[in-house]
């Protein structure tokens, strides 16, 4: 078993892939007597397991099910999988679940996600499809246009883990002397360009000739993040969860924001299952820090 590039993740990835899994089963249960052709897409999909990170005492390392097996666990099961990996290796890894679990409908695909997705969502009929799509990442691989192709579809249910403290918070640099590279890394993620409004504020008006503005991250900041990407999800979305999960590493630094968004405007009942599965996980958290 080859563990390059899987050993990620601490108690949060349980509590993340706890969250999906949940609503995984609930859509399930629900679709199952609906005349739907239902799929799950899991388009960061990783090897089908994770590997703990090894105690220094433990010497046999643990492996978990990933989000790719645990759909597979999913009773009853999706009409059809797709299971995404850009990476050679881990997707060598993942066809393994075609042996695993063979009387499913598998399709591994080795690709970059973003133009899978996009190319599907455009080439699916979606009369008579529905799918769930899970986007979990590393840091900020997901394109704007990626989600916004899954919205238009008004037929998908979307789990994406939005990387606010691992990627979007770390080029917010505090005096908002931001490159132009990583403006326009952000303007791409966010699909827009007036994030830098949202988040910087005038901390020291310049003199008249001589100096710049001094300008400074807004009070905060991670609550802005938290609100404008909302918002940006609100624009394409039909339906939008309004308490995304936050997911701290053990330093109870904010790591990333497990969002749930619904393109069909005629099935509230998604985002009211998907809301409770949300504020029941940040019951149990007991977190410490206000977001
Ligand atoms: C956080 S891991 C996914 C973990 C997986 N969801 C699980 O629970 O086991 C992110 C994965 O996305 C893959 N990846 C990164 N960029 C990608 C892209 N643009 N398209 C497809 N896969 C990508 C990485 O190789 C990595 O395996």
């Amino acid at each position: 078993m080859n563990n390059r590039g899987h050993e990620f993740g601490g108690d949060w990835t349980e509590e993340k892939l706890k969250c999906v899994s949940k609503y995984l089963h609930s859509y399930a249960q629900i679709m199952k007597d609906r005349d739907f052709h239902f799929a799950y897409i899991d388009a960061f999909a990783g090897t089908g397991y994770r590997e703990l990170k090894n105690d220094e005492d433990v010497e046999i390392p643990r492996f978990l099910a990933g989000s790719a097996r645990k759909a597979l666990e999913v009773k009853p099961p999706f009409r059809e999988y797709i299971f995404i990996e850009e990476d050679k290796d881990s997707y060598t890894e993942l066809k393994n679940l075609t042996n695993e679990f063979p009387n499913h409908n598998i399709a591994c695909i080795n690709a970059n996600a973003n133009q899978y997705l996009t190319d599907l969502c455009r080439s699916r009929e979606w009369q008579t499809n529905r799918a769930l799509v899970f986007l979990d990442p590393y840091g900020m691989q997901v394109e704007w246009q990626t989600v916004a192709s899954i919205a238009k579809t008004r037929a998908i249910d979307l789990w994406l883990l939005f990387p606010i403290g691992m990627g979007i918070s770390r080029l917010l640099r505090n005096d908002g002397k931001i490159q132009p590279s990583e403006r326009q890394t952000l303007d791409q993620f966010f699909g827009r360009d007036d994030w830098f409004d949202e988040f910087y504020q005038l901390a020291r008006q310049g003199s008249l000739f001589t100096e710049e503005d001094e300008l400074e991250k807004t009070d905060d900041i991670l609550e802005e993040i938290k609100q404008y990407f909302l918002k940006c999800l609100e624009s394409v979305f039909a339906m939008v969860a309004k308490n995304p999960l936050p997911l701290r590493n053990s330093k109870n630094s904010l790591m990333y924001l497990l969002c749930f968004a619904a393109g069909n405007p005629n099935a509230p009942k998604a985002l009211e299952i998907a809301e409770d599965i949300l504020e029941k996980m940040q019951n149990t958290l007991q977190l410490t820090l206000p977001i």
